[in-house]
């Protein structure tokens, strides 16, 4: 693993809320057409061959296109997070996490303009805004085709196509508060909508190597398997590319990951009757989880410290003092495809 060391926090056209600030033709070009899988190659999320239309000849998997969204989750993969979307609709519903407003998806990550979640949307900003300039802009062309990986609401494709990047969205969620559906508040703001697939992240319905990065955004986390997880990203980037995590929480000791866990299972439980753990997520890294990942992929991290300011850098110390809980950090993470 390979140190960076942290700069200050840059403004990128990313940033600008309106599509105005972005070169128009440019980005027709970039973004070719309107339909729901523009130009990216197709591999069957089941029986892993390579197609060209949205049904499986091989296996007879039906990949039909719901809302603009390209549903890439065969029924026995839906029933396995039936329960997961189910629970964490419902939090993120109770969390606040939406909005009616196209200004609230417009305006995110810098401001979050209902208000619920402004602090942590503070640091998502600055961990976007290193992203692009430290990792992003140094490593890859303008027009390189990225996929955001638990997409979310996909204020970060949105972002990512301002930038004159060619994002591909894909998230378990389509509902249109906190999902891809939520896309919709982006489409009048772009020359086209990029392409959303409601697909799991460790079976991707895309043929290998043809994406120039690959981003895991507050979401790598959420991953059973670190391992298989990982490897599906590398295969679908090309020889080269990149393949970034960020936002996901980490610790230095395992202890404090497991007490976090509990912590807020318990605190889910109390308030929303469920734990909201179905499907056992990882939720968390340590350098001992980054080191495995490197042996078993043969790859190696760059990671790169953001500056979040004073008062959240001296979370450990405050903590340790109070003789708390360690508090999580954020760092970036990136590995080159070999
Ligand atoms: C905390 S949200 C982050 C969303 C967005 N990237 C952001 O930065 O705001 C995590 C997302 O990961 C998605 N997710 C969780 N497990 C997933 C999986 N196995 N495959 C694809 N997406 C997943 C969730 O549905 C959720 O939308």
């Amino acid at each position: 693993m390979r140190e960076v060391i942290p700069s200050q926090r840059v403004r990128v056209s990313a940033r600008s809320n309106s599509a105005k600030s972005v070169d128009y033709k440019t980005m027709h070009s970039f973004i070719s057409g309107a339909s729901p899988s523009s130009g990216v190659r197709l591999q069957c999320p089941r029986c892993k061959a390579n197609i060209d239309q949205l049904n499986c000849q091989f296996c007879g998997l039906r990949m039909p296109i719901q809302n603009g969204i390209v549903n890439a989750l065969p029924p026995e993969r839906a029933a396995h997070f039936a329960r997961f979307i189910d629970d964490y609709e419902r939090i993120r519903a109770a969390e606040g996490r939406w909005s009616q407003e196209d200004d609230f998806y417009l305006n995110l990550p810098y401001k979050d303009i209902s208000g619920q979640n402004s602090n942590q949307w503070k640091i998502r900003a600055r961990s976007f805004d290193y992203l692009i300039k430290h990792v992003l802009h140094r490593n890859l062309e303008h027009g390189g085709r990225i996929l955001d990986l638990g997409a979310g609401n996909c204020w970060m494709s949105y972002r990512l196509a301002l930038a004159n990047y060619r994002p591909v969205a894909v998230d378990l969620l389509t509902n249109d508060r906190d999902g891809m559906g939520a896309a919709e508040h982006f489409r009048k703001y772009l020359p086209a909508l990029f392409p959303r697939f409601q697909a799991e992240a460790a079976r991707l319905p895309f043929q290998t190597e043809q994406f120039d990065a690959v981003i895991f955004n507050a979401s790598f986390h959420y991953a059973e398997d670190y391992v298989a997880t990982l490897r599906e990203a590398l295969r679908c980037v090309k020889s080269g590319g990149l393949v970034i995590i960020s936002d996901t929480p980490w610790y230095s000791r395992e202890e404090s990951g497991r007490m976090m866990v509990a912590e807020r299972s318990a605190a889910f439980l109390k308030r929303y009757g469920t734990a909201s753990d179905s499907v056992k997520s990882l939720e968390y890294l340590t350098d001992e989880h980054l080191r495995s990942l490197e042996e078993h992929l043969g790859i190696r991290w760059t990671i790169y410290r953001p500056r979040y300011g004073l008062k959240w850098g001296m979370r450990p110390l405050i903590a340790r003092l109070r003789k708390r809980r360690e508090p999580s950090r954020f760092r970036v993470y990136a590995t080159q495809k070999p």
